[in-house]
């Protein structure tokens, strides 16, 4: 395979060194980052050459390699466009950007110039993903009728944030999650699984709201809730939960009329799905609690320990993106899907309390507490 360089040398950086380290064949050429501070210190713990300036890494990068955009989401769209502009293909961290107008011009610019534009995440093509996703084609659970999907990621404010520093010392930066949202920087996760399992999303319906009011200080958070209803022109209907304040629950279900497909771990490439088969016990209907591991019919990929929070090897759509252009065609993770996953994401993050909701007309005061001696 040919080379890669890397614009942005933050924390998610060195999940993907860690995960790159894990294709041999795949060149990483260098890395720059507007910051020289964080450049330096990237580039010497990993040992790549350090480049100065963006013009500088353009000089370096191969025509059929593939640039990846590892900057803050409020960078990604002037990043992808110059990348573009310079006739390179380009991998975007999440989201592709922060609107619609940004995302439809990356879009646009890469189809006119016919370059490969991708965005994570690319856990999709993980074992987990594969697995559920053969069993909902072999319709295990029968025909997938409702999904119940959970990205709720636990009281995160008040979690010890200042701790969490990357292999090459970047801080989480959590003033900037705080900022984008747990929405766009995380509904992806499922979106991603259940558009490639399911296509087009024909509607949304959702709401999101701040619910924790003070985060550490930080200034013009996003929402930290959202629930959407997702309506699938394939037919499932699936509902979605985002959140920084819910106990962790990263779990998904597929439920069909002969059971329930479940993961427990949106994050871990090497999760098992567990089929649940529904039974008829005398008068008493039950899913089986005890699920039975569906076994991946696929070939393995390379897998990356835990590292924090996530078992997940980032290079995995890199990598397939370079295979698709040695062979010269599209990647699985197409413009086309990383545009209609934006456009699903920021329908869910920017829906607030009243757009579209059915405000109503009666109402009543809170009940006074139950008290069965008066
Ligand atoms: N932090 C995580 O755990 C994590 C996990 C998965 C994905 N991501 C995604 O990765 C992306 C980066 O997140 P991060 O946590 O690494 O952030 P970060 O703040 O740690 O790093 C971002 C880096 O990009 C650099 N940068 C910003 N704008 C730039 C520009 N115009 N030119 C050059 N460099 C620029 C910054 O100086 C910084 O070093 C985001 O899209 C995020 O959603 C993060």
């Amino acid at each position: 395979m040919t080379g890669i360089t890397l614009v942005g040398c933050g924390f998610v950086a060195d999940l993907y060194m860690k995960s790159l380290a894990t294709f041999p064949d795949i060149n990483v050429l260098g890395a720059y980052d507007r910051d020289p501070e964080r450049r330096a210190a990237f580039c010497s713990h990993w040992d790549i050459p350090p480049l100065e300036s963006i013009d500088a890494l353009f000089a370096i990068q191969p025509k059929d390699g593939v640039i990846l955009n590892l900057t803050n989401p409020d960078a990604h769209h002037e990043i992808n466009m110059a990348c573009l502009n310079a006739g390179f293909h380009v991998w975007s961290e999440k989201p592709l950007a922060v609107t619609m107008e940004q995302a439809q011009e990356c879009y646009d610019l890469a189809k006119a110039k016919g370059l490969q534009l991708a965005s994570a995440p690319c856990s999709v093509l993980g074992q987990a993903a594969q697995t559920m996703a053969q069993a909902v084609r072999d319709k295990t659970m029968g025909d997938a009728q409702l999904i119940y999907a959970e990205l709720d990621d636990g009281y995160i404010p008040q979690a010890p944030l200042e701790g969490w520093i990357s292999e090459s010392g970047q801080p989480w930066p959590f003033v900037d999650e705080f900022r984008v949202g747990c929405t766009l920087e995380h509904a992806g996760y499922y979106l991603s699984w259940l558009i490639g399992m399911f296509g087009t999303v024909r509607s949304v319906t959702a709401a999101s709201a701040t619910v924790i009011p003070d985060k550490k200080g930080v200034t013009g958070c996003a929402p930290d809730f959202s629930t959407a209803t997702l309506f699938f022109e394939t037919g499932p209907v699936v509902r979605l939960t985002c959140s920084i304040a819910a106990p962790h629950d990263h779990q998904i279900r597929v439920i069909g009329d002969k059971g329930v497909l479940k993961l427990h771990k949106a994050w871990d490439n090497a999760a098992p799905v567990k089929f649940h088969p529904r039974r008829r016990i005398r008068r008493r209907l039950v899913d089986f609690p005890i699920g039975k591991k569906v076994k991946f019919k696929g070939a393995a990929h390379p897998k990356v320990e835990r590292w924090g929070a996530a078992a997940m090897n980032f290079a995995l759509g890199p990598a397939e993106m370079l295979q698709a252009i040695a062979k010269g065609e599209a990647s699985r993770l197409s413009g086309e899907y990383a545009l209609h996953l934006n456009e699903v994401t920021l329908a869910i993050q920017n829906a607030g309390d009243d757009t579209g909701a059915q405000v109503m007309t009666t109402g009543c005061a809170p009940m006074k507490a139950m008290d069965w001696s008066e």
